[in-house]
């Protein structure tokens, strides 16, 4: 049997997909790092499994260290089958891994684009269905520049006649809006916008996709979804991780606005809080996102995000009954370091649809629990008939469970059965494994393929990742200047974050869910 053959699966289920992508030489900078051996090669996998893999295909890993082609798949071998959603069969990997080669080479090095150039030729020669090319850039974001240049100095940019070649760039997508003006200007030299693909692995989670199934596929949240029903939105990312695999080095210098809220929540904020599109299409629903973005009422200056953004860092406290120490102590963390790993943010969006509906979003490490979730929270009935004494628990809340127990549940009241009349909360709850039986795709799947087919729906634009860097700057610009800096306040490792951050909400009559 050979590479190119579609792998024979006997387990594999009928599926029908709806993508149609295309056959094409899948080339990664910065193959042997942990992004590869941890998600890319095992998405590629578990999609070639369940046959939803073009074929032909090929994976072209590019990276500094020298090794030989059976030494780089040994060596994915070895992590795929550690984290594979569906297992490791050794005849599906003896197959798949064919499709795999490595080409040594520096990102500085020109030489080595242009050998590089020669050997996807060669594989077109070869094979005339393997002419498109998708540069996957999975790299430390300083090394972009210097790989777009290579990829432009050796022709790769330039698509073959009747082929495509598209860039798929990771997060980061700079660390303030100046670099990422810089970076999508690099970008936009060596690659048209239709051809980039800016990864956010939120919007490949199939929870988030299906926030706009929910709703727009469905007749009774719409009409509810305004500031006349809801009282406030909730979007919590919660890590129970500290600085865990000298992870700390890069995080002290982000911190959680920069490195999940300006990307990740503010994306999943836009899709909660978007118009219908007019259609489907990449740009019909980015310019839809991209609008909630640009209407968010700025944060600027000190009494503004003063009154609006609470950060934090964790102090020694306990995780699962583990000890753990505090943020300023951990490995590679400046002791004396400013950087939050939590925040909790009050967001206005200035539209007909959401005027005075506050959007509290909030973000930390060390928290009992890992959960993103977005919740609804809708008015509280009137003061009469069942109602004389309104409390936060005859809310009706919708919770959209991003990970982990992907799914959705309604709580509402009820009454407890027995003569005397008291009520409840109960939930109404849907979860993926139990109605569909299996688990979601990881996201990785859904954007590689998305890549392949040229559907850029799932990726971030331009335009949405520099107003989202727009209004986070103003924000760290707040708490980085001035001669009196903001607080910092604290919170013990495994609460669920300061107490300041519950003031924000109480002003509402709201508090945080406990996830
Ligand atoms: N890891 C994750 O789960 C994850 C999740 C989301 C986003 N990301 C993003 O993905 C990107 C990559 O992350 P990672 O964790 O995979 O990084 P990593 O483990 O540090 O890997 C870096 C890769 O770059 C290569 N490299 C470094 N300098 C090079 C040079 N001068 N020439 C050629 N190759 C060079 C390394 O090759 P050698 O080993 O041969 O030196 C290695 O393959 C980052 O932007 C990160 O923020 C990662």
């Amino acid at each position: 049997m050979s590479a190119d053959d579609p792998i024979h699966n006997p387990f594999r289920e009928n599926f029908s997909s709806r993508q149609n992508p295309d056959s094409c030489v899948l080339v990664i900078f910065g193959a042997t790092g942990d992004l590869t051996h941890r998600k890319l090669i095992p998405a590629l996998y578990n999609l070639a499994v369940d046959g939803d893999l073009p074929t032909p295909q090929r994976v072209v890993g590019f990276a500094r260290r020298e090794k030989s082609d059976e030494v780089f798949r040994a060596g994915l071998e070895d992590v795929n089958r550690k984290v594979s959603r569906q297992g490791h069969d050794d005849a599906l990997w003896a197959q798949f891994s064919q499709t795999i080669t490595y080409h040594r080479g520096e990102f500085q090095d020109t030489d080595d684009y242009r050998s590089l150039a020669k050997k996807l030729d060669a594989i077109h020669d070869e094979n005339v269905a393997l002419g498109n090319r998708l540069f996957y850039i999975a790299s430390a974001p300083e090394f972009f520049d210097e790989i777009l240049i290579g990829l432009k100095e050796a022709g790769l940019n330039e698509a073959k006649p009747g082929c495509w070649s598209r860039v798929v760039v990771e997060k980061p997508f700079g660390t303030d809006l100046t670099s990422a003006e810089h970076l999508n200007q690099m970008v936009g030299q060596t690659f048209p916008e239709k051809d980039t693909y800016r990864i956010d692995h939120y919007l490949g989670k199939e929870t988030a996709q299906n926030l706009m199934v929910l709703r727009f596929a469905n007749t009774i949240f719409e009409p509810l979804w305004n500031q006349h029903h809801v009282e406030a939105v909730q979007i919590t990312c919660s890590e129970h991780l500290g600085m865990e695999g000298g992870r700390g080095g890069y995080y002290d210098k982000s911190g959680a606005l920069r490195d999940m809220v300006q990307n990740h929540l503010l994306q999943l904020l836009s899709l909660v809080a978007m118009e219908p599109p007019t259609d489907l299409s990449a740009d019909g629903v980015r310019d839809e996102k991209v609008k909630v973005i640009r209407s968010l009422r700025p944060l600027i200056g000190a009494k503004a995000v003063g009154e609006n953004v609470i950060r934090a860092q964790y102090t020694a406290g306990s995780i699962g009954g583990q000890e753990v120490v505090g943020y300023r102590q951990e490995d590679r963390v400046n002791p004396e370091s400013l950087t939050e790993s939590y925040v909790a943010l009050r967001v206005h969006i200035d539209t007909w649809r959401w005027s005075g509906v506050p959007f509290f979003i909030r973000m930390g490490k060390r928290l009992p629990k890992k959960a993103t979730e977005i919740s609804i929270h809708f008015k509280k009935p009137p003061c009469v008939l069942f109602n004389r004494q309104t409390s936060a628990n005859n809310q009706n809340v919708l919770v959209i469970r991003i990970q982990p127990d992907e799914g959705h549940s309604l709580r509402i009241t009820s009454k407890v059965p027995g003569s005397a009349l008291r009520l409840e909360p109960v939930k109404m709850d849907f979860r993926y494994r139990t109605s569909f039986g299996k688990a979601s795709p990881e996201a990785y799947e859904r954007l590689l393929l998305d890549a392949m087919a040229g559907d850029a729906t799932l990726f971030a634009r331009r335009d949405e990742v520099e107003e989202a860097w727009r209004f986070i700057d103003e924000i760290e610009k707040a708490w980085h200047s001035g001669d009196s800096p903001l607080p910092m306040a604290e919170y013990p490792a495994g609460s669920w974050g300061p107490e300041a951050a519950d003031d924000l909400l109480q002003q509402h009559g709201q508090i945080w869910r406990r996830l």
